[in-house]
Order: C-alpha cells, then sequence, then structure tokens
C-alpha cells in the first residue's frame, strides 16, 4: 500500500473524545465545526480550527509540496473500532430461529469448517475488511477459526490494507464436531507459532481465543491461561454470560466453580487485556471480579436481539464501573456498521429504562473501545502522534437524514439523528493511516 509521505489538510467538522462524556461533559471532547486536521507520514500532526490548523500549515511548509483535501460540511471522527466480531460468520448472518447453541451448531459450525480450505478463507477475510472500512470500522477485535491458516489469511489480508486488527485461532477442543476441535497442546502449539509470527508484526496484534468455556476442557483452559501469561500483551478474547441456556450448561460442566467467570478467573484469563463479550447475566460478584482485573465487556446489542439471548444493562455496569465497549458480533449480530449497532444499543438501554446519550455512543465507539484494548495512544482520537484512522461521515446521504439535519440544532441533535438514520451510507470515505481505502460513490 503506498503511504501518503504529502503533509495532507483535510478540512471538515472534526470530533474526537478526550475521556468519557458521561464524567467529563463538555471538557471530554474537542468538536470543531469548521475544522482542519494535519496528516503526516500516517500520523495525525494536529487538529484545531481550520484558521488556525491553516496558520501554521502555511508558517511551516509554504505553499508547496503539500495537498489540501476539502471534506467541508461533512463531519470526520476517528475510526471506529469494533470490539467483538467472527471474520468466517460473514455468511452466517440472517440466519433463522435458533436459540444459540443450536444456532451454534446448526449454522455456526458447519460453516467454521470451510475455513480449512486457506483460499476460502482469503476469499471472505478480504470481503469481511472490506465490509468493515465501507462501515468506517478501521479496528476490530475478531474471532478466526479453529483452523490456524484462517488466521494467517486474515492477517495477510489485513496487512494488504495496512488496518489495525486483532485476531486469534479459537481454541476448541470438546462439545463441537470433531472436525472443528483441536486438542490443548496442538491449540497451545498452533497459537503460539501464530503469536510469534504476527503479534506486532505491522499493526496487527494477536488475541487468545478459547471460544468459551462449553468447548474447552480444563486441560485447554490451563494451555490458553499459559499462553495469555507467557506473552503479557497480547489479548485475550472470549464469550460470556450470553444466553441462559449457556450459563447453565456452564454450571453443570463447572461444579466446582462460583460461577461463569470463575472459570475464566482460576485459568489466569482476566486482565486489562480481556474482552468478554455479552456478559447480560453476571452477577455482581463477577462485575466486582471485572472492575478488580480491568477486564471488559463488549455489548453486542444486534446479536442479543437477534438471537433472542437478552438485554444488556449498560447501567448496572456503569454503576459498578465495569469497562465496556461496543462489538457488532456478526454473524450472530447483524450488521457492520458501528453506526446501527449504536441504534440498537440506544433501544436496548431505553427498554431498561434508561438513556445512551449521542456523545456517549460516539465515544464508546472510538475512545471507549480504543481503552478498553489498551490502544488509546495509538487509535481511538486525534490526539498529536496518533495513527491517522478516521471516517468521514455524510449528514446528506439519504433524503430522509438530510432533510430531518434541517431540524438539528445541536452537535448531539445531528449525531443522534446519524446514529439512528445512519449506516454504511453515512460513510463517505474511510481512511487507514493516512490512506483513503473507501470512498462512497455520489451515486
Ligand atoms: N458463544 C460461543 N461461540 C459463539 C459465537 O460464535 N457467537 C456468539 N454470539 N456466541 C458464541
Ligand atoms: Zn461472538
Amino acid at each position: 500500500m503506498t503511504k501518503s509521505i504529502k503533509p495532507t489538510l483535510y478540512l471538515a467538522s472534526l470530533l474526537h473524545f478526550l475521556s468519557d462524556p458521561d464524567i467529563d461533559g463538555e471538557n471530554a471532547y474537542q468538536y470543531f465545526e469548521n475544522g482542519a486536521m494535519l496528516v503526516e507520514g500516517g500520523k495525525v500532526v494536529e487538529i484545531g480550527t481550520a484558521e488556525a490548523v491553516l496558520a501554521n500549515y502555511h508558517g511551516q511548509y509554504g505553499c508547496a509540496d503539500h495537498q489540501i483535501i476539502d471534506y467541508q460540511g461533512h463531519l470526520i471522527i476517528p475510526g471506529m473500532i469494533d470490539t467483538h466480531i467472527h471474520y468466517p460468520q460473514v455468511e452466517v448472518i440472517a440466519s433463522y430461529g435458533e436459540k444459540l447453541l443450536d444456532w451454534l451448531e446448526n449454522y455456526t459450525f458447519p460453516t467454521e469448517g470451510n475455513f480449512a480450505d486457506k483460499e476460502h478463507a482469503a476469499k471472505i477475510a478480504n470481503f469481511f475488511l472490506d465490509e468493515l472500512l465501507r462501515c468506517g470500522t478501521t479496528t476490530a477485535l475478531v474471532f478466526g477459526t479453529v483452523h490456524p491458516q484462517s488466521v494467517d489469511a486474515f492477517f495477510e489480508a489485513s496487512v494488504k490494507r495496512n488496518t489495525r486488527m486483532i485476531c486469534g485461532k479459537v481454541m476448541m477442543d470438546r462439545n463441537a464436531p470433531e472436525y472443528l476441535c483441536d486438542t490443548p497442546e496442538s491449540s497451545y502449539e498452533d497459537s503460539k507459532v501464530l503469536i510469534e509470527k504476527w503479534h506486532n508484526t505491522g499493526r496487527q496484534l494477536y488475541a487468545v481465543t478459547p471460544r468459551f468455556a462449553i468447548t474447552s476442557s480444563k486441560e485447554q483452559l490451563v494451555k490458553a491461561g499459559e499462553l495469555y501469561n507467557q506473552y503479557p500483551d497480547v489479548y485475550m478474547q472470549t464469550h460470556i454470560s450470553e444466553d441462559r441456556d449457556e450459563v447453565a450448561l456452564v454450571k453443570e460442566l463447572f461444579p466446582e466453580n462460583t460461577d461463569y467467570l470463575d472459570v475464566y478467573d482460576q485459568y489466569g484469563l482476566l486482565g486489562k487485556r480481556s474482552v468478554f463479550s455479552h456478559g447480560i447475566y453476571l452477577t455482581s460478584r463477577e462485575h466486582k471480579r471485572l472492575r478488580e482485573t480491568g477486564s471488559s465487556v463488549s455489548f453486542c446489542p444486534t446479536s442479543n436481539m437477534f438471537i433472542g439471548s437478552g438485554l444488556l444493562d449498560i447501567t448496572t455496569l456503569e454503576q459498578e464501573d465495569v469497562a465496556y465497549s461496543v462489538g457488532t458480533d456478526v454473524g450472530g449480530g447483524t450488521s457492520f456498521s458501528m453506526l446501527k449497532t449504536l441504534h440498537e444499543a440506544y433501544k436496548v438501554t431505553r427498554l431498561k429504562g434508561n438513556k445512551l446519550s449521542p456523545l456517549k455512543s460516539v465515544y464508546l465507539a472510538t475512545l471507549g473501545g480504543a481503552k478498553t484494548l489498551q490502544l488509546e495512544d495509538k487509535i481511538g482520537s486525534f490526539k498529536q502522534g496518533n495513527e491517522a484512522d478516521f471516517a468521514v461521515l455524510d449528514f446528506n446521504c439519504t433524503p430522509l437524514m438530510s432533510l430531518k439535519q434541517g431540524t438539528c440544532h445541536t452537535l448531539e441533535e445531528k449525531l443522534f439523528s446519524m446514529i439512528i438514520l445512519g449506516d454504511d451510507r453515512a460513510v463517505k470515505a474511510t481512511y487507514v493511516a493516512g490512506v483513503c481505502v473507501h470512498e462512497r460513490d455520489n451515486a
């Protein structure tokens, strides 16, 4: 991929977060209606009002050897971050009528079986990354399949686009079809090879990935814990407390553990780089343990409603000071778009009797996601020196959004209509490390 060497100045409205707007209110973000962002060598150099940045810019660079890209009338935000998604499940989207355990058995496992074929894996990985970029998502925490070649195919596709992605080989050695089972030893060895090959190769990062407690033996969980502790800056991703039948089965399989989280805790799988998706039925003891260990939950509203798993109460997570971010969980989830996912997060929160503000929503999809991944010094905001991953949003992308914008007076109102009415059509362009990787036709 060619890197833009020339300093480039983007003119647009700009919004990014410095902290949580629920805590710091107006001090939590910077919004420049007539803004400019200077990018050089794939990194953010400066953002501010167009007037201030232009004055500096001309002082520094004169008028030669530079380019200006004019997105005035559009809003630039940091590239969105999806903290839970399965790339091999693209074709599982829209699978009808089953709850979690049957959905896995009837739809998901057979589809994942196809990823023994590396060519197939490469085809789907390329499709998947392009789809994320079309939706303005530039970083994701991604499940592969049990096949190590599925992870090679994924990272190869990500390296081509220079995207900052985190992925891991699923570890699963029981309660699944034989063709999808590894062993404690092979899962350990295969994961180790992948970590050494891919973790911190360019922008790629690795996550130790035991699928969930039901599909891993105790011996395999020991191996997952060993890997996670042996490589202290890799991630750990898994599922937890998504569905009532799943929680009951975990209790049967691990009678000696206090609760579901305690299973993962026993094997050393909690920590600041641990992301547990769903977490709908966690108890306050489990919340306390997540908080103590700095682990986070990924809220996946489209999936939870589509599969009929339940409604996560983020207000309880807030009260109990548990870190959380947002994931699409494709293919249990029904959209690649974080805007659509935030829309559904809003609805779930309403059904729980509370509100999810538009500012908090955008925070969760950008800096909030970066913080749960310990990546806030690289992505999630336009802090000087951060990687220039960003999405250009178009408030006039559909006739309805355009009409609605005419009634919006504040930034919050504009963002809220973008979240409720927006999807991939609202993403005019996506940039990865200062390079345009998606541009929507104006047709
Ligand atoms: N629990 C274990 N595996 C999965 C999966 O692939 N998707 C979802 N939504 N939940 C899971
Ligand atoms: Zn999932």
